[in-house]
């Protein structure tokens, strides 16, 4: 099988480690790896496959010969930079925000609508992190029950803000002033993720809102969501809410999660048994439990979800993208 030339654009960071080591355990046929981030780090040395990589800046030019690039900085340089990668013929996979709502690139969540690249431009973009853990379990809502209205509540860890948030969770552990969070997020839960806009919610939850609607094709479906940092290091744990058209069935849902690959479900309340972030760091699982009916309304279902942000929130995902698309081309 032929080895692919790849691009990895924020490879210092915490999404971008956590893809190069995906690189090698989704073994990836790699014959060619370019390594990018900021002037900070050019030179750096990054064991990979039993070699050493070094990273570059990026420069004009810098992308000639590359099948795949994988971007995980943020929407100014993908938004600069990605557009350069299409030119050259390669494909983008890109962790930021800005592509997710372009009608002609594709958001994916490959256990989903993989197949919605064939269709785009070869820009395709990775959701946002709380959007993809929970979209896979509405979908299965859906498909069994169809979903009416959906409402999110997340518990989002500091490193959904990069290398950043986990320095000042540390900072203020320390007992030292905080500087990147508007309040000491080790006293509290932060009520911000993103800017507000003029609708009262923020970029975040919209996020979700839009996301959601785009990856599952349906752009009327009713959704609401609440995004709150929380003073944990990794992984978010989200409440999903959903009213749906058709009578429930607490077995039938819970008969379809066990079939499903990557989703667990633990669900014994009485024996303390349900989602934590200590179980659902370092892996690819959603996991899923504290199931049981809305008693809000007449059809409704309420449960939480807990998955390892940095991996399928982002760099598994992406390297899923990857993955699904080699297995077309070949
Ligand atoms: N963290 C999450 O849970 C999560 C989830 C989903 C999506 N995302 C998205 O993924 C992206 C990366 O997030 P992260 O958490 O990995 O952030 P991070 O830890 O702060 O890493 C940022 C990376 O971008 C590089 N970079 C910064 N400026 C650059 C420049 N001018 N040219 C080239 N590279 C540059 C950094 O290089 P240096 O090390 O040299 O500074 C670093 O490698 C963001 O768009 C984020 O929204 C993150």
């Amino acid at each position: 099988m032929k080895g692919y030339s790849i691009g990895v654009v924020g490879a210092t960071g915490l999404v971008g480690r956590t893809i190069l080591k995906l690189l090698e355990e989704y073994q990836i046929n790699v014959d060619n790896l370019k390594l990018f981030a900021s002037d900070k780090s050019k030179g750096k040395r990054i064991k990979l496959f039993g070699k050493y990589y070094y990273v570059e800046t990026l420069y004009e030019g810098c992308f000639k010969g590359l099948d795949f690039v994988l971007f995980s900085t943020g929407a100014k340089i993908s938004k600069i930079w990605a557009p350069k990668v299409v030119k050259e013929g390669g494909y983008v996979i890109d962790n930021s925000s800005c592509f997710r709502m372009k009608r002609n690139c594709a958001l994916i969540v490959p256990e989903i609508n993989l197949n919605d690249y064939k269709t785009k431009c070869k820009i395709i973009a990775n959701p946002n992190c709380s959007t993809i853990q929970c979209v896979l379990i509405v979908k299965t809502l859906d498909d069994l029950f169809q979903v009416k209205r959906i409402n999110y509540t997340t518990y989002q860890s500091v490193s959904g803000s990069g290398q950043k948030g986990i320095i000042e969770l540390k900072r203020c552990l320390n007992h030292k002033n905080h500087c990147f969070y508007p309040y000491d997020i080790s006293k509290t839960v932060i009520p911000e993720i993103d800017e507000f806009l003029i609708n009262g919610y923020t970029k975040e939850e919209m996020k979700m809102v839009e996301e959601t609607r785009k990856i599952l094709h349906k752009k009327n479906l009713k959704i609401s969501a609440t995004c709150v940092r929380v003073p944990i290091e990794s992984c978010h744990g989200v409440v999903v809410r959903c009213e749906l058209v058709n009578e429930y069935s607490d077995q039938v849902f819970r008969n379809k999660l066990e079939t499903l690959e990557n989703i667990i479900v633990l669900d014994d309340p009485v024996n303390h048994i349900y989602p934590t972030s200590v179980i659902a760091k370092g892996n690819d699982n959603i996991y899923v439990g504290r199931i049981r009916k809305d008693l809000s309304c007449k059809n409704g279902v309420l449960l939480f979800v807990t998955s390892d942000n940095i991996r399928k929130g982002a760099a598994s995902n992406a390297v899923q993208i990857l993955k699904g698309i080699i297995n077309n081309i070949n």
